[in-house]
């Protein structure tokens, strides 16, 4: 399954559709935020339950004890976001000054994602936040570059509107530049369109000469309690938001095999070092089943 991250130019709804697309995936999913300006599902989708001694900044100090700490530290700071615990979420930072702490897990962690993705079956969807550039490349400290590197696909999620377009055309060459220097080639890069305003898909993606790979109705309801928590809105497994994201996360799955087969890339080499992961989630589902 394929490893999705998500960025956007500002604040268009990264949080809110990642968080879409992996509560609609048909697989078992993971939601890892890990936006270095801090997470937000703690606060709110979550209502506080997880505390600060659970999450991504948890993984910084495994991973400096190696890769296989890292791999069983991975495991126990999942939150389940359903009772069978098919979906889950990495909770992301609590404090922005936390980020610099995470520049060299990055490279580790995208390692443990891919295994969960490639081995375990996982839809994996990363919330990498606004993208900060620096002399024309993402920012270290700023941006989880290596995620967005080794990526099988980077959606910039855009809204249909001339604000949102206006900020997009700016980041989108640097960008796939980037992936194309550093990352896995220029076509990992694709647009992830929030319907809010007058653009249409194909306005969208003529006007940033990138392909729009997905589409998420305006869902004023849904995305509030995706962002603030609280009761769920009546009926929401059948909002537009979740169906919609039902049908983008099969678009997101094709556009990766068509990418796999066009670009014949080599399978990642196996990780002996991380197979601990999918032992620990295989033990974790017993539990849950027990
Ligand atoms: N599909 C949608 N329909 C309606 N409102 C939406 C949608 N997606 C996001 N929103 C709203 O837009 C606002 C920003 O959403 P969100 O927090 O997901 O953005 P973000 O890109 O993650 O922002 P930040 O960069 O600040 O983390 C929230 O109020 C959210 O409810
Ligand atoms: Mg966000």
């Amino acid at each position: 399954m394929p490893v999705t991250a998500l960025v956007s130019a500002k604040s268009c709804g990264v949080t809110a559709s990642a968080l879409a697309l992996t509560l609609a995936s048909k697989r078992p999913s993971l939601l890892a935020e890990c936006d270095p300006a801090g997470g937000t599902l703690r606060a709110g989708f979550l209502n506080a339950d997880a505390t600060a001694g659970f999450g991504l900044y948890h993984l910084a100090a495994a991973q400096r004890t190696g890769p296989e700490a890292l791999s069983n530290a991975f495991v126990n700071h999942l939150w389940p976001l359903d009772e069978a615990g098919h979906r889950k979420l990495l909770p992301g930072l609590t404090d922005p000054a936390q980020a610099a702490a995470l520049e060299r897990t990055w490279p580790r962690l995208s390692d443990v994602l891919h295994v969960l993705a490639d081995q375990a079956g996982y839809d994996v969807f990363i919330d990498a936040g606004r993208l900060a550039l620096n002399a024309g490349h993402l920012h270290a400290q700023l941006t989880p570059a290596p995620l967005l590197h080794q990526a099988d696909l980077v959606l910039l999620v855009v809204r249909g509107n001339e604000q949102s377009l206006a900020l997009a055309r700016h980041v989108i060459e640097p960008l796939r530049t980037e992936l194309r220097e550093r990352g896995s080639g220029p076509d990992a890069l694709g647009l992830l369109l929030i319907e809010d305003g007058p653009y249409r898909t194909h306005q969208v993606s003529d006007a940033l000469k990138t392909p729009v790979l997905g589409a998420l109705p305006w869902d004023t309801a849904t995305a509030q309690y995706f962002t603030t928590g609280g009761r769920p809105p009546r009926g929401h497994a059948r909002s537009p938001l979740l169906r919609h994201a039902r049908t983008a996360a099969e678009q997101i799955e094709a556009a990766v095999s068509r990418r796999r087969i066009q670009q014949e890339y080599p399978a990642r080499p196996a990780n002996p070092q991380l197979a601990g992961v999918l032992q620990r989630l295989a033990e974790q589902r017993r539990g849950n089943r027990g």
